[in-house]
Formats: C-alpha cells, sequence, structure tokens
C-alpha cells in the first residue's frame, strides 16, 4: 500500500461547526491513528455563522482559514473536500453551492430537507461529476459491519423478518428547549425520520432491501416545548416514527420494520439489527456494543453470542481487544469516503450514496402518506 506521507493530502472544509462539524475535525485530527492507510487527510477551513463557535477549531493546528460565509470558503482553492453539517432546511443550498464551486461534498443525512430537494441535489452531482457521498457512520461499528456481511452472505436461508431501530431518549424531558430540530421549517416535515432515518435504512438499503410498501405509525408526543426565553413554542416534527414494510427479499415478500424514535424511554443511542432466517439469524445492538449475537438451526435452535473486539474496516493502531465508540466509528467513516474518493476502497464498506439517499427520501415522503390516510401506501 502506497505510504500516506508521499502523497498530497486530500484538503477538508467544514462547513457547520456545531455537534457534528467538531466531531469531524476529531476524526481527521487523529488521522495518523490509521495505519497503513494510503491517503493524507487535513482539515483546513471551518466555517459557521457563529464567530465563538469558530474559535475552538483555533486549536486544531491544521486550520488555516475560519469562515463567516460559505461561499468566502468555496472560494478557497486550497479546499478539496467540503463536509457540510448544517440544518436540514439549508442542505440544498449549500450543497449545490459546494457542488458548483468544483469541489466534492461529503453531505450530512439526510441529504435535502425533503425528496424532491434530495432529487436536485443527487442530480447536479450527476451532472457535473462530482464525489458525493452521505453520513452514516453505524455499519462502520465491527457488531453492524459483521451482521451486514452475514445478512449479505445467503446463509440465513430464507429471511422470515428484519428490525431496523435507532432509538433516543432525551426528548423524553418536557423541559428541554426546543430546537431547530424539533421545528419542522428546519427540520422537515419528515422530522425524526429525516433525523434518525439514514442510520436504520442504509444497510437495508445495501442489501438490497428496498420497501414496496409502507403503513406508517407517526406520533407527535410533545406538541410545545420551552422556548427558551421563558416561553413556550410550537414543536411540529414527529417524534417517533414506526414503520411497517413488506420488502422483497430474494423474490418474497418480507416484513421489514423501521423504528425511529425519539421518546423511547431508558434509551440513549440505540441502533438496532435483527434479521431472522429459517437457517440462522444476527442480532446487534448497540446497548451491548461488544455482543454479537447469532442463531442457528440444529436439531435444537441456539442463540450463540460472540465478544466483538476492535475489528473495525481500516486498522488503526488500537489493539484488537479493545472497544471502539462513536468517534472511532466516524473516523472509519471519513477513512471509507476518503479511500473510495481516491478509487481505493476495494470490498469494504463504503459510505451512503446519493441514490441510497433518495431512496430513504422516498421512503418517509410515503410514510407520510400512509399515516395521514391511516393507509398501506405501494413504493
Ligand atoms: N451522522 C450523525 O450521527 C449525525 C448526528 C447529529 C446530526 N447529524 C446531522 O448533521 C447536520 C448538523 O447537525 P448538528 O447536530 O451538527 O447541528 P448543530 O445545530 O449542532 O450545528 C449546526 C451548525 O451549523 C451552523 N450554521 C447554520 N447555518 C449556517 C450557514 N449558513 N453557514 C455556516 N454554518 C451555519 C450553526 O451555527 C451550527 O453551529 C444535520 O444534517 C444533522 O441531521 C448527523
Amino acid at each position: 500500500m502506497k505510504s500516506p506521507s508521499n502523497s498530497s493530502p486530500v484538503r477538508i472544509g467544514i462547513i457547520g461547526g456545531g455537534l457534528m462539524g467538531r466531531e469531524a475535525a476529531s476524526a481527521l485530527a487523529r488521522w495518523f491513528t490509521l495505519v497503513d492507510y494510503p491517503v493524507r487527510a487535513v482539515l483546513i477551513a471551518v466555517c459557521d455563522l457563529q464567530p465563538g463557535l469558530l474559535d475552538w477549531f483555533r486549536q486544531v493546528p491544521t486550520v488555516k482559514h475560519l469562515d463567516t460565509n460559505h461561499r468566502d470558503l468555496l472560494k478557497r482553492d486550497d479546499v478539496d473536500v467540503v463536509y457540510v453539517a448544517v440544518p436540514h432546511h439549508l442542505h440544498e443550498e449549500i450543497y449545490l453551492d459546494v457542488l458548483r464551486a468544483g469541489k466534492d461534498l461529503f453531505a450530512e443525512k439526510p441529504f435535502g430537507i425533503d425528496l424532491a430537494a434530495s432529487r436536485r441535489i443527487r442530480d447536479e452531482a450527476v451532472k457535473l461529476g462530482r464525489f458525493v457521498r452521505v453520513s452514516s457512520e453505524f455499519p462502520f461499528l465491527p457488531g453492524v459491519h459483521r451482521a451486514w456481511t452475514l445478512a449479505a452472505s445467503g446463509s440465513l436461508g430464507r429471511i422470515i423478518e428484519a428490525r431496523c431501530a435507532f432509538l433516543h431518549s432525551s426528548d423524553l424531558d418536557p423541559t428541554k428547549p426546543i430546537n431547530w430540530k424539533r421545528q419542522a421549517k428546519y427540520c422537515g416535515e419528515i422530522g425524526v425520520m429525516g433525523d434518525l432515518g439514514m442510520h436504520v435504512t442504509h444497510v437495508p438499503l445495501r442489501l438490497g432491501w428496498k420497501p414496496a410498501s409502507v403503513y406508517a405509525q407517526l406520533q407527535k408526543i410533545y406538541p410545545t416545548r420551552p422556548d427558551g426565553k421563558g416561553g413556550t413554542a410550537a414543536c411540529d416534527t414527529w417524534d417517533n416514527a414506526t414503520l411497517h414494510c413488506t420488502a422483497p427479499i430474494a423474490g418474497h415478500p418480507t416484513p421489514l420494520t423501521l423504528e425511529m424514535k425519539r421518546l423511547a424511554p431508558t434509551e440513549t443511542n440505540t441502533w438496532i439489527f435483527e434479521v431472522l432466517g429459517t437457517d440462522r439469524g444476527v442480532r446487534f445492538s448497540t446497548k451491548e456494543p461488544k455482543t454479537f449475537w447469532t442463531y442457528r438451526r440444529d436439531k435444537e435452535q441456539w442463540w450463540e453470542k460472540t465478544d466483538l473486539g476492535f475489528g473495525t474496516p481500516f486498522k488503526t493502531i488500537t489493539g484488537g481487544i479493545f472497544e471502539p465508540g462513536f468517534p472511532d466509528i466516524l473516523q472509519q467513516m471519513w477513512a471509507a469516503f476518503i479511500a473510495e474518493r481516491a478509487g481505493l476502497l476495494g470490498d469494504k464498506f463504503g459510505c451512503a450514496t446519493p441514490d441510497e439517499a433518495v431512496a430513504h427520501h422516498e421512503i418517509w415522503a410515503a410514510a407520510l402518506v400512509s399515516n395521514q390516510g391511516q393507509k398501506v401506501v405501494s413504493l
């Protein structure tokens, strides 16, 4: 493999230096922890509207430019790739500006506020020939990667059913002040599906399990929240979504349940994937991040438990017996993005594609229609 020190680095700019912008900076700042990895990546420029937030990035030695207008960042010749992590109502405008500035794009989910926006972004990327991928980090967790590999192997027999869920509970506190993620004009009418949905659909879509129909149960549980200024504000996004889908798997219509919940008691950031087949099955949850369950059918039927270590797709300095966490899988996702852009991904799992992002929006658009009419909707 080529030594990273012999190649010129990919120069990254970040637009949106909030929660995820800073996580991206952390992943890039530790690039030297990747072992035998072929490409260097460095964070060069950051843009956020809030000058106070930009100050945090002064700690990152490679950062040369701090901008408060994203168009200033996009004019910079020393930026090759732009990662954008801003509220959903700004995705389309800023993603299109990135593409038209001749930069490659690492986009945050949900890739546009709605289906129409996602299609316009995807189509512009194709027209301009830019490399674009969408952020979705869970497949880079060893347990998820193992579950995907097993599900894709064909060894499960006929798939009986599958469930993918992503559950949060921080919104159970009704005194939590409102933010943009709880308001439809910023987050999108699809609410929690835009917020958590890429995480539950990335693996099934990559397996080719595309829903053919959906029956959606959408819930708004707290209609108002404190506005943070002593009053209350309407909380008009969907809090919880349970989608009962039918997906053709190996030619058989198969139940596929997709759950996205902001009010799921006791769950912090729980990602779940369960597939039951006639011969074998798999179950993984971030609630037990080291524990990988597989089911097999013999004379009797068995659930077997394996303890996982640091078996990430891209090798790092961290020893094999240790446990990976959220910052590690974000770095792995970045490593997959940079490797695929360089044509060096090989057979490793790649980041979500614009087509997958559009496909996930198609499910949410159908879910809104289903919930409104309380009916099954074909996709
Ligand atoms: N992959 C994940 O696990 C994950 C987790 C959380 C959020 N997200 C996604 O990341 C994106 C951002 O979410 P977040 O939690 O980081 O939000 P955030 O509110 O913490 O940060 C957004 C930042 O964007 C900045 N901003 C707003 N308008 C801007 C503009 N015109 N130019 C430059 N900066 C601007 C804000 O000042 C803020 O600092 C969303 O698309 C969200 O869905 C992904």
